[in-house]
């Protein structure tokens, strides 16, 4: 008898630490908190969509072309993105993986970020800039979920089986995964500022 586990969906996570980009990580956390006092459309933006919380997501969605602080995390991240490319079997036919959003996300207690997914790109990610003790943190959706129509429930155990797994993930590392895969991240349950980088990459 054997059993096949097929249609893997992978999440990619990595440590983006050393004492060079424990800097690089504090500069990062200084011009997303200074962004929050200076960009006021994103104020604007974020008292709309994100309420109670700040993200540049509708203002300046595009960092890495504004900042060369976040130049250079784009730089970090391009090889992560190309190894999760190669972990994908993806074929690029001489095409390249590249950034095409990089945004900057504070989440106060209390902030949730409801489900959702990344479209017109082909991987997203979140790169952890600052997550006080009791984070809560992103929970990514069984992609076959809308198909389980009769289907019982499952006994939680390994996450292969799990409707929802939440990956939490320490201040320093980067989570990449397919832009389809719905996630969201629930209520922040600490008392400090969770503070997170996301981007998207599109194949160009
Ligand atoms: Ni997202």
């Amino acid at each position: 008898m054997a059993t096949k586990a097929l249609f893997p969906t992978l999440v990619y996570e990595a440590r983006l630490e050393s004492s060079r980009r424990t800097s690089l990580r504090e500069r990062l956390l200084r011009e997303a908190l200074q962004l929050r006092e200076d960009d006021g459309a994103g104020r604007i933006w974020s008292r709309d969509n994100y309420p109670g919380g700040y993200t540049s997501y509708g203002s300046l969605c595009r960092m890495q072309t504004l900042s060369p602080t976040f130049a250079a995390l784009e730089r970090l991240l391009d090889a992560h993105v190309a190894g999760f490319a190669r972990q994908l079997d993806f074929d690029l036919g001489g095409r390249r993986l590249t950034m095409t959003d990089c945004w900057v996300n504070v989440m106060p207690r209390g902030v949730a970020h409801s489900l959702h997914l990344h479209p017109h790109s082909v991987i997203s990610g979140t790169y952890y800039v600052q997550v006080p003790p009791g984070s809560s943190a992103i929970k990514f959706e069984d992609p076959r979920l809308d198909r389980y129509m009769a289907a019982p429930p499952r006994r939680v155990r390994a996450a292969g089986t799990r409707t929802w797994v939440t990956v939490p993930a320490p201040a320093g590392n980067v989570l990449l995964f397919e832009s389809w895969l719905r996630h969201e991240v629930p209520a922040q349950r600490a008392r400090g500022l969770r503070v997170s980088i996301s981007f998207n990459y599109g194949w160009f």
